[in-house]
């Protein structure tokens, strides 16, 4: 064989491609972008847009030819099959899911489709995909499954934070349907010998947060003069990751990672949701002071608790500093910071998002 030709042939095997799900929600946006920043290796999105997928957030993409994005379904097992074989996809980061709890417990039903179903069906084209590769690749391909701390269930105030060996012990329809996923991606390393690698992460925030979460969701009420609601006492505490760490997290574990692990990924910031909230406050009344110079705090309001709300998470993410030297660089205070000032700076976005359809739900979860 000729030598150039030789060469061109090892060049499109080593060909290597991404295909990240969920890429136009709020983390899997915030991967890409930071993704395409750091490596020139290409990546295929695939996003079924939700409510929750918003392409406004991939903006800065456009004409990028390292980025594809294409609007299809997980629950695709054929067109998820065609992009793996078709772009020579090297490994797989799945974010796409149903994300909100509070959207979990007034219909199930998405839930148990994308995020069971669906991880079912993307392993399954996985794990065809896997077996057809040879050698080097084979080796080399990965899957990487984004999930989260709520698997865990509810700590006690004085319990110890999670480790990756605590029971599962999943409280609401969302937690229980990522479990499950976490399950299944388990069981296809111990049967088949996937190779995947699996996360489980606090509460991110961050940019292009859709506000229906707890962050965004204050900040937009206060600016905008309306209630900040809090559920019950306002004690319940949950650890805060922003979401360029957990991006960070995202891409040494898929680099170095052992297949078969499980990671916690957590920001070491545990605080009641009521200190968040006057923290918000505090920022906005410095950044962007309300006209009659009372201070955002006086728009907090206690409302019902959520059924079977989580008192308590906390993540020891001591495993993933030890193993693979992550830890998170932004801290609270400056996270907090910067996130309010993106808010304040990109109001048309929040303005886009909350459409007709966001102003229902707000109006049927807050009524
Ligand atoms: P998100 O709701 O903002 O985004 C989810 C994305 O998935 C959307 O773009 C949506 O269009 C897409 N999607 C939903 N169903 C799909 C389907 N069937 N096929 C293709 N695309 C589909 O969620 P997020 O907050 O960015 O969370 C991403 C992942 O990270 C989820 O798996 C979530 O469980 C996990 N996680 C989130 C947090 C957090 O604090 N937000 C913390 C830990 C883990
Ligand atoms: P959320 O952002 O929905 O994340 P998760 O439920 O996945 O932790 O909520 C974070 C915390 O804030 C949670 O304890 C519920 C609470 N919360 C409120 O008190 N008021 C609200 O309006 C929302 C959306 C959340």
């Amino acid at each position: 064989m000729l030598p150039g030709l030789a060469l061109l042939l090892l060049a499109a095997r080593l060909l290597m491609t991404l295909l990240v799900t969920g890429g136009a929600g709020f983390i899997g946006s915030n991967f890409v972008l930071d993704w395409l920043r750091e490596s020139d290796e290409p990546v295929i999105n695939l996003d079924c847009l939700t409510y929750a997928g918003n392409l406004h957030n991939l903006a800065s993409l456009e004409g990028d030819p390292h980025h594809t994005f294409v609007r299809g379904n997980i629950l695709d097992g054929d067109l998820v099959s065609a992009l793996l074989r078709d772009h020579r996809v090297r490994a797989i980061v799945h974010f796409a899911a149903e994300s909100h709890v509070d959207r979990s417990i007034h219909g199930p039903d998405d839930f148990i489709q994308t995020n069971i179903v669906g991880s079912f069906r993307l392993l399954e084209a996985a794990r065809a995909h896997w077996m057809s590769l040879d050698g080097e690749a084979k080796a080399a391909f990965r899957f990487l499954h984004v999930s989260t701390d709520e698997v865990y269930g509810s700590l006690g105030a004085h319990d110890a934070a999670f480790t990756e060996t605590h029971p599962y012990q999943p409280n609401s329809p969302y937690s229980a349907s990522k479990a499950a996923s976490d399950h299944l991606v388990r069981a296809y390393h111990h049967t088949y010998g996937l190779p995947v690698l699996t996360s489980n992460c606090s509460n991110n925030y961050g940019p292009y947060q859709f506000p229906e979460k707890l962050i965004p969701l204050v900040i937009h009420h206060a600016l905008a003069g309306k209630p900040l609601p809090i559920y019950g006492d306002g004690q319940q505490v949950r650890d805060w990751l922003h979401v360029r760490d957990h991006a960070s997290a995202l891409r040494r574990i898929l680099a170095q990672g052992t297949p078969g692990e499980t990671y916690n990924v957590g920001g070491w910031n545990e605080r009641p949701n009521l200190e968040v909230v006057h923290t918000l406050c505090r920022l906005l009344d410095e950044a962007s002071p309300r006209p009659d110079g009372k201070p955002y705090s006086s728009q907090i309001e206690f409302v019902r608790d959520r059924p079977g709300h989580d008192r308590r998470y906390a993540i020891d993410a001591r495993k993933i500093e030890r193993e693979l030297g992550w830890r998170p660089d932004e801290t609270f205070e400056s996270g907090m910071a910067n996130t309010v000032a993106w808010y304040l700076a990109h109001q048309d976005w929040v303005r886009a998002v909350t459409d007709g359809s966001y102003r229902d739900w707000i109006s049927r979860q807050y009524q």
